[in-house]
């Protein structure tokens, strides 16, 4: 899957002073107008490959509908599920080619529009995407598969809600007030993605725009969401392996959730459960940031709790909580990659799991030491192998594993 990533979220472009040559990259405003800039990358999700082909990309720059809003109706965006309610201000379409690292998109919107929306407060967002149909020749299929949902090729990327503003200060008498975007406190660290349930709905995850590993989103949560959402809807062996229907409530544990994508998937496709998800301190905001994007009250509770997989590092009470409960499903989704904490990961998964509880192991292939991993876990006696489905894409050399043990 290619990650198409900000990197840098939607800014003004300030129009050139009259002393000020404008650049041959600067956009040509309008006096009229307000141009909305962004610039995007396509990679792999470690951002270690960029995309080589050329494909066309679009942007648009909308606002969800408010009854209360004053700013009259628009057109509506033309790309998302959520079209009903979005209203498009600005679109345009860039070429990805070859070779490239990065791509600028820029949006014109009537400035009339822009202080419309600044008196009204209105929140805005841009959306990038690429249509699966325009890069069909160049990344025909993700994986070969007939009855599982695809994942998308590229991972539409949306920013967080932003509002225009005006500001005085630094323009000259002659110049109307220079428009400026804000974002709501850090939320200019963050983007939004959307992961497709079926029938359980949709996913909306945040992740931040640096390099954290833990404050990602990674491709094989993905792939699970998409497997889950298929086998859920098909009663697939996949789900009777992994979800015993019972009146007593599921307790599901993840762990190294990350931004919570596992665990927050289970929420929604598993009703009678409680979901606990952990990872390190670093990844509490994001995760938090997820459940509240996804808090529904007549779903399961979802909870963070800090706890390392090295348990001398958690205190009594982080420990106990994780270690005393009787778990029914235990997650780790791609939390093989690091040799170093091979012996800390598989310790923790033997006390975790109890005699009735299964454990979901994902990961996508980086290299070969993970399945060392797999072999500790044997030698530690701790499960057997139930059920395992490998996923063998066709347009990035990667494989990813999803493995159902039970002791
Ligand atoms: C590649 S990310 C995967 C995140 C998430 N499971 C997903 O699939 O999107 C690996 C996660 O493992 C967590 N992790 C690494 N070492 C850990 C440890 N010792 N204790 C707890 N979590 C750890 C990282 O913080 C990171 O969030």
């Amino acid at each position: 899957m290619y990650h198409i990533r900000f990197l840098k979220v939607p800014y003004i472009v300030p129009p050139p002073s009259n002393t000020q040559q404008s650049s041959s990259k600067t956009p040509k405003a309008n006096a009229g107008e307000i141009t909305v800039s962004t610039k995007i990358t396509l990679t792999t999700e470690l951002g270690e490959n960029f995309f080589y082909g050329s494909v066309p990309v679009r942007a648009e720059i909308a606002y969800r509908q408010n009854a209360n809003s004053s700013v009259k109706k628009r057109k509506r965006a033309g790309s998302s599920k959520d079209k009903a309610s979005s209203i498009l201000l600005g679109e345009t379409t860039a070429l990805w080619k070859n070779g490239m690292r990065a791509l600028q998109l820029d949006i014109s919107i009537p400035r009339k529009v822009v202080e419309e929306l600044a008196a009204d407060n209105v929140q805005i967002f841009e959306r990038v995407f690429i249509n699966a149909t325009d890069a069909a020749d160049e990344c025909p299929l993700f994986f070969e598969s007939d009855d599982v949902p695809l994942p998308p090729t590229f991972f539409e990327i949306e920013s967080m809600p932003f509002r225009f503003g005006q500001n005085d200060a630094g323009s000259t008498p002659k110049q109307k007030p220079a428009v400026t975007i804000s974002y709501k406190n850090d939320d200019s660290l963050y983007v939004k993605r959307h992961v497709e349930m079926g029938q359980s709905g949709t996913l909306t995850l945040a992740e931040e725009i640096g390099d954290s590993m833990a404050k990602h989103l990674w491709d094989s949560g993905i792939f699970l969401c998409s497997y889950l959402r298929a086998s859920k809807a098909n009663q697939e062996e996949f789900i009777s392996q992994l979800i015993t229907d019972t009146d007593r409530k599921q307790q599901i544990l993840e762990i190294g959730c990350g931004c919570g994508t596992v665990g927050i998937a289970l929420s929604k496709l598993v009703k009678n459960s409680r979901v606990l998800l952990t990872d390190l301190d670093s990844a509490k905001e994001v995760a938090e940031r997820n459940i509240v994007l996804n808090q529904d009250r007549s779903l399961t509770p979802v909870e963070f709790l800090p706890f390392d997989w090295d348990t001398s590092q958690n205190d009594e009470q982080q420990n106990a909580a994780v270690l005393d409960t009787q778990w029914d499903i235990v997650v780790a989704c791609d939390c093989t990659y690091n040799p170093d904490s091979f012996t800390s990961l598989t310790d923790v998964l033997k006390r975790l799991i109890g005699a009735d509880t299964k454990l979901l192991l994902v990961h996508k292939e980086r290299h070969g030491s993970e399945n060392t991993v797999f072999e500790m876990l044997e030698q530690k006696n701790v499960l057997k192998l139930q059920w395992r489905q490998l996923l063998e894409p066709t347009a990035v050399k990667s494989r990813v594993d999803i493995l159902v043990h039970q002791s």
